[in-house]
């Protein structure tokens, strides 16, 4: 087992570069089933769902090449849906992709119910509503979901959806590339991220418009060529580095970002007093030594990111005064709060809502990671205590940052990866032994 040590107090000072947007990544593997020819991928993260992903598709017969740590070459013409790798798919949220990309191809699919972070309920009503709104017929049943367009082939249609949902804008997208007909999507998410995996789909050959609006349309072509494509940097990695240099009182400039796409992160700093100024395709950020307590409220974007939400609790902790955080988009995406409390946060939680008492100095203690997001705030919580701080489940961290360790160590943290014994794998041992 692996855990991370810290040692705070080191204010985080140098350059940092951003890698590619793993919320693009995950949806734009999948989206590669759809291609018939190789589609080559640049600025892919070197994260495990991304490994996860790419196993998935080797398991589906794909030819998958490294080219080098951050590019990979794809092939799925000779991919089958003989043997789905199951237990694999449960394990991320993203799986969900694979249906649309297999509806699209070969007009069935049959995949598990998602995995992925843990913080209440989180359906996929809104895929089925949108994919049976375009000519498949679904069905979920014993933990799995099946699927098969009507007729051997998407018909295309039109979808309000009723929430907006990242994961079934894109899902319904990819399903839609080949159908026989036009989609249009109404209430569509506009983050980063769908325009991304848009722009993918239409250098490989489809007509998909209006990705970044509300309304998406998409008219079905008979298929897509091979190419090129590079991924954009993550939005959220590149937040999440920004809050840490505020909140160690640092001064980093984060390389390879898209400004714009961080317009209400930097924003909600400059109002705590941080000093956030762009250039070109960089961010430098200047902690100030007294922070001013703000309220915010998660939103679907250009709002305040919900995968934002954890590290900035971190950072108003510092702050002088009460904070007010409201999460928009889950039930119950606060657990990391217990973890936090261990290390000195004043932080009452209601529902939704966290009222976040500032002015009190983080101390290191013992927490664990509760998902990939809290994680990482609680590497921004050790970073800036007083004391060692051990960090433990660091494996959702690594879903979704590469080489963070490294990053960190680069700025000058005082942060490793320690190993231990597993307890409860020896206990079991002992028991059966
Ligand atoms: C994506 O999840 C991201 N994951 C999440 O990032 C991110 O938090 C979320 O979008 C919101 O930005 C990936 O892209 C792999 P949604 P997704 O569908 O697609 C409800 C991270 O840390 N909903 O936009 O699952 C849902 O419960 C991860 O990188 C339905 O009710 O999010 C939530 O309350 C964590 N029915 C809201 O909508 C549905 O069919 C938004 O969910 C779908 C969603």
């Amino acid at each position: 087992m692996e855990k991370y040590v810290i040692n705070g107090g080191h204010p985080l000072k140098g350059e940092v570069e951003i890698s590619g947007a793993k919320n693009a990544a995950v949806a734009i593997i999948p989206a590669a089933l759809t291609v018939n020819g190789i589609c080559r991928l640049e600025n892919i993260p070197q994260i495990s769902d991304v490994d996860m992903l790419l196993t998935i598709l080797r398991h589906l017969g794909a030819k998958v090449r490294m080219i080098n740590p951050s590019a990979v070459e794809i092939d799925c013409r000779q991919v089958s849906l003989r043997d789905s790798p199951y237990d694999l798919m449960r394990k991320i949220r993203a799986s969900y992709y694979l249906i649309g990309a297999m509806l699209a191809r070969f007009g069935k699919a049959k995949t598990t119910m998602p995995g992925g972070c843990n913080f209440g309920v989180r359906p996929i009503d809104q895929h089925i509503k949108g994919l049976t709104a375009i000519g498949a017929d679904l069905d979920v049943r014993n933990g799995f979901v099946f699927a098969d367009a009507r007729g051997g082939r998407m018909s295309g249609g039109r979808v309000y959806l009723d929430k907006v949902s990242v994961g079934a804008t894109m899902n319904i997208m990819i399903a839609a590339v080949l159908a026989n007909g036009k989609t249009v999507i109404e209430n569509a998410a506009r983050e980063p991220h769908i325009v991304d995996l848009a722009n993918f789909l239409n250098s490989m050959g489809a007509d998909v418009r209006g990705a970044g609006t509300d309304c998406i349309k998409v008219n079905g072509v008979e298929r897509l060529h091979g190419g090129t494509y590079t991924i954009i940097p993550d939005q959220i990695e590149a937040g999440t580095y920004m809050i840490a240099a505020a909140a160690t009182q640092g001064e980093v400039l984060i390389k390879n970002v898209i400004p714009k796409h961080l317009e209400c992160i930097s924003a909600k700093l400059r109002e705590t007093g941080t000093e956030v100024s762009e250039s070109g395709d960089s961010v430098l950020v200047r902690g100030a030594s007294k922070m001013n307590h703000i309220s915010l409220k998660t939103l679907p974007y250009p709002g305040f990111p919900t995968d934002m939400q954890p590290q900035m609790s971190v950072l108003l902790c510092l702050a002088d005064g009460t904070s007010v955080i409201t999460e928009g988009i889950y039930d119950n995406r606060f657990k990391y709060v217990n973890e936090l409390r261990r290390m000195g946060a004043c932080i009452e939680v209601d529902g939704r809502v966290a009222i976040i008492e500032g002015g009190h100095r983080l101390t290191g203690a013992p927490v664990a990671a509760c998902d990939l997001r809290a994680g990482a705030a609680m590497v921004i919580a050790g970073l800036c205590a007083q004391g060692r701080t051990e960090i433990e489940d660091i494996h959702y961290i690594e879903r979704g940052y590469q080489d963070m360790v490294g990053k960190l160590r680069n700025l000058g943290a005082d942060i490793r990866i320690v190993e231990y014994p597993d307890m409860e794998a020896a206990e079991e041992s002992l028991e059966i032994g």
